[in-house]
């Protein structure tokens, strides 16, 4: 037998037993004669004790373990000496006399300490095995299972089922690079690894599932960032004859499930508002924050002085369409004028020509030199501002105009301390675009074609498609965006017309979605749905810095396994027979 209990589980009620435990060894300290060690396991540390003269052999074998080397050990457990004891520990009151010692693995001596938390992140991730020992981890592992069985149980406990998709499938548009899986049997075709579940789910209510979820795993070949993973997991919904508030309601409801499990040190519900989640429009959202996933545990509003702008003297403010104020009062701190190069190179990243700024009452700096007595009059009341504080513009196109002042209010948010770290406050942001526009001029959809519009913007299709607005909502907490969902579009005539306004052609059309259209001609019940990042949920839960740090074996930031060593070149053999030629550069 190799455990009769586990490292975390021995107290005072404990003494006198003979027990048998195995773990690693975390640390030993040699006392002269008496070895001290703490052995640990998933559950906790416990102290064993090699003392020669309750065995000789024992203690023999006390000498020569290392850390991280695996044993086994049988002794008696005893009450430690008085002032021994250690209130923060679960075994705090006993330790173990060992008896007996096996040595179950040996141990290198690991390239990092695993008690230190400045360790190399591509030297934790080449080792993940032994980083997954370290208590943060564990904590956030078991933190990622709970979330998911509340999740589960949550949509089991509603008439959910739970069905497995395919990872083998076809191109699953959601606005990413796809991952292409050869085909060995069909030379020149492809696999692709789902973005999403999108199509299948809504395949499932054309199939009369009713009500679906999955945590399935997802697939995309993007830019990396601290909440963005090549593959990452959902947890997600789908629901037939259903309207937006159904599919928003239902989601809402498995937070407050997760607040009321999880978040008991949190400060959540004064974000509530009758107990629902804010909600406000993606117009809204941008002309208030400047961003689609607004972080509202602090206020820093904009205002909108586009009228009074177009009278200002100042000639940039004349010539936008749009012009908004961001007040920042000295209240919450002073703003150096480094600190202000630094929202401006900020802005500047995100889109603006620049960062126009106002200091209330002071007659220096170019918004000040060239606007009129009136203007900035009218700026002072619209802001509530008080001399002395300072007023960032954002001006242009209403896009131009809005995101890179967004950029600056998140900016100032953490500059004036304003993200409280306790606080959960969560919204949902509706009634985003249909279309939005590429770099290159192109259209695509905002959420994915699948989306149906507002049913008053469909006369828009025709004549001005970039104003249609479309039953489409995303979940945002604390300046993250949690998931997103839409009602589908079940009207084969009308996702022809999406597909056509995307810029597809008919051969496209029927190469890409016939499968989808040809669904929707079969009887297709309305139906919408919802998926929300599982690791960037469980990462503001575990209030860590990116989504790396709840996955147990994550890519590093240049989409690696540094672990596994993938991707690898393969054996030509193996790659000719998937039909395939690789390129030397
Ligand atoms: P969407 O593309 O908005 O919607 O994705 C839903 C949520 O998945 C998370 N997410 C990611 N997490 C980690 N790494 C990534 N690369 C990544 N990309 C997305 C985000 C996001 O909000 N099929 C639709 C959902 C639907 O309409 O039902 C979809 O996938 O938290």
């Amino acid at each position: 037998m190799f455990r009769t209990h586990t490292c975390g589980q021995l107290t005072a009620k404990d003494i006198d037993q003979t027990v048998t435990l195995s773990g690693w060894v975390d640390t030993r300290r040699d006392h002269g004669g008496i070895i001290f060690v703490d052995l640990r396991d998933r559950y906790g540390l416990t102290q064993i004790v090699f003392d020669p003269e309750v065995s000789e052999s024992a203690h023999g074998g006390g000498e020569k373990i290392r850390p991280e080397w695996v044993i086994s050990v049988t002794g008696k457990v005893q009450a430690r000496r008085e002032g021994m004891t250690n209130d923060k520990m679960d075994t705090g009151e006993i330790e173990l006399f060992v008896d007996e010692i096996k040595v179950l693995s040996e141990a290198q001596t690991p390239p990092f300490e695993l008690d230190k938390d400045d360790v190399r992140e591509d030297l934790r991730l080449e080792y993940r095995y032994l980083d997954l020992r370290r208590e943060r981890m564990q904590k956030n592992l078991q933190l990622r299972h709970n979330i998911v069985k509340i999740v589960r149980d949550y949509f089991d406990g509603r008439d959910f089922w739970d069905i497995e998709t395919p990872i083998l499938v076809k191109g699953t548009p959601e606005g990413s690079r796809e991952y292409l899986v050869p085909s060995r049997l069909h030379a020149g075709s492809f696999y692709v690894l789902p973005q999403s579940p999108q199509q299948l789910k809504q395949l499932l209510m054309v199939g009369g599932i009713d009500k679906y979820f999955q945590v399935p795993r997802c697939f995309r070949d993007e830019d990396l960032r601290g909440d963005r993973q090549p593959e990452f997991t959902q947890f997600e919904v789908e629901m037939s004859f259903v309207e937006q508030d159904d599919v928003m309601d239902n989601v809402e409801m498995c937070f407050h499930e997760l607040m009321e499990k999880l978040g008991q040190d949190r400060e959540w519900k004064k974000f509530l508002v009758d107990e629902k989640f804010k909600r406000i429009t993606w117009q809204e959202a941008m002309e208030k924050y400047g961003s689609d996933k607004p972080d509202l545990r602090f206020d820093l509003e904009f205002v909108d002085v586009s009228e009074e702008a177009k009278t200002s003297g100042f000639g940039i403010f004349e010539k936008s369409d749009r012009v908004f104020a961001l007040p920042a009062p000295k209240a919450h701190g002073e703003l150096s004028r480094k600190d202000i190069d630094a929202l401006t190179d900020l802005a500047r990243e995100n889109g603006a020509g620049g960062l126009a700024w106002y200091r209330v009452g002071d007659e220096s700096g170019p918004v000040a030199k060239n606007s009129t007595p009136e203007f900035l009059e009218a700026l002072k009341t619209k802001t509530s501002s008080e001399d002395g504080d300072l007023i960032f513009f954002g001006a242009g196109d209403f896009l131009t105009a809005v995101e890179p002042l967004g950029a600056v209010r998140s900016a100032l948010g953490d500059k004036f301390e304003l993200k409280n770290q306790k606080e959960f406050c969560y919204l949902w942001v509706y009634d985003f675009p249909m279309y939005e526009a590429k770099e290159d001029g192109s259209v695509q959809a905002a959420h994915h074609p699948f989306t149906h519009p507002k049913v008053e913007d469909i006369p828009l299709l025709d004549t001005d498609p970039m104003a249609v607005r479309a039953y489409a909502y995303d979940v945002v907490m604390n300046g993250v965006e949690l998931g997103g969902g839409s009602i589908r579009i079940h009207d084969q005539k009308l996702q022809h017309k999406i597909f056509q306004g995307l810029g597809l052609n008919e051969e496209e059309i029927q190469k890409k979605f016939g499968h989808m259209l040809k669904a929707f001609s079969y009887g297709c019940p309305p139906h919408g749905g919802c998926a929300m990042g599982l690791d960037r949920v469980v990462m503001l839960f575990a209030d860590e810095p990116n989504i790396r740090e709840v996955i147990a074996f994550p890519k590093n930031q240049s989409a690696q396994d540094l672990m596994l060593g993938s991707p690898s070149a393969m054996p030509e053999k193996e790659v000719a027979e998937q039909n395939i030629r690789v390129i030397e550069e």
